[in-house]
């Protein structure tokens, strides 16, 4: 029995707030990937579904003079961090058990490296799934970012995936 569902996550303020503001679309894709790539690699499904929802739920936008600047993000962009922060809390209060929280809040951390000066890291499997899944949905631009879904779709997405991953937990 899972303690805490992707569909808890989503239905939560903090998710719906920040999830939506670095895409939604994007989100549930990479949650998709992180589920398939996990569940080849023999891993936690569960954690890496979460993980893959969650992974922008840092983001930040950075505009300037009402336009979207990119170089403004690459330099200041720490959404990794912020992040693994994040979704840390929100799991905690949500009553995700705690061991399981800070692997995804890792997972969240090091999915990319732009934010550290020498850009290399040693990845677990859970962190390696997080980071490839989440560039098999990359869009030239960020435009990955942008991509609509209404929130009904969302849900039944999310539900969908509950279900593939109660499956596989109980066999
Ligand atoms: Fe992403």
């Amino acid at each position: 029995m899972r303690d805490v569902k992707l569909v808890d996550i989503f239905n939560h303020h903090i998710t719906r707030k920040y999830v939506i503001r670095s895409g939604l679309s994007h989100a549930i894709a990479v949650s998709y990937h992180s589920f398939r790539l996990g569940k080849e690699r023999g891993l936690d499904v569960d954690s890496a579904a979460k993980a893959g929802f969650l992974h922008d739920i840092g983001h930040y936008t950075w505009y300037k003079d009402g336009k979207w600047n990119y170089d403004l993000y690459k330099q200041n962009d720490i959404h990794a961090i912020k992040g693994a922060e994040r979704a840390h809390k929100l799991l905690i209060r949500l009553g995700e058990n705690p061991i399981k929280a800070k692997e995804i809040a890792l997972a969240i951390l090091f999915h990319t490296d732009s934010f550290l000066p020498g850009g290399n890291v040693i990845r677990t499997p859970l962190q390696t799934v997080i980071k490839l899944a989440d560039e098999k949905d990359e869009e030239e631009g960020g435009l990955h970012h942008t991509r609509t879904l209404s929130i009904k779709r969302a849900l039944e997405s999310l539900e969908r995936l509950d279900q593939r991953i109660d499956h596989l937990k109980q066999n």
